[in-house]
């Protein structure tokens, strides 16, 4: 069984700021572990939401909570862990077949999301008893 420490990462971005206020920079294929080929982000979201509820076949994520904060539960079927994505240098890294929730929303939580794959709606496990049976052998 895959091990969820292996499935997760906490990234750390560096901060290129000077007096003039901060800057993060975050490329692809080194900060972010693949090339970035989507984009998207959510915001206006509250602390009633839950979002995700889904597992990806092939598509990675990193989430970073540029403005405000949310909480991600993330699963893979055998270990459950909650992140809380709490500051803008903050990114967490999912691999494919990771279950996960976003919820806890703070009213100004602008949650970044970039992906290695562009959106296919086939490639996304929406049921969770579908998502038990492919990762609990
Ligand atoms: P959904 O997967 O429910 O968002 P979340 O994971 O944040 O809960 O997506 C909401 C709608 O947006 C759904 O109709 C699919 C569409 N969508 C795209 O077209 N492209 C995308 O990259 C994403 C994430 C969603």
């Amino acid at each position: 069984m895959v091990k969820l420490d292996e499935q997760i990462q906490i990234l750390d971005f560096p901060d290129l700021g000077d007096e003039r206020g901060n800057l993060v920079v975050v490329e692809g294929g080194s900060a972010i572990p693949f090339e970035i080929k989507r984009i998207f982000y959510i915001y206006g979201s509250d602390d009633e939401v839950v979002r995700g509820m889904h597992a990806n076949l092939r598509s990675e994520f990193v989430m970073i909570n540029v403005s405000g904060t949310s909480r991600v539960k993330v699963d893979n079927g055998s270990e459950t862990r909650i992140i809380e994505l709490n500051r803008p240098r903050m990114g967490l890294y999912l691999k494919n077949m990771v279950w996960k929730e976003m919820y806890d929303f703070s009213p100004d939580s602008v949650l970044l999301v970039l992906s290695n794959e562009h959106y296919d709606p086939e490639e996304y496990i929406r049921s969770y008893e579908d998502y038990l049976k492919m990762v609990v052998k």
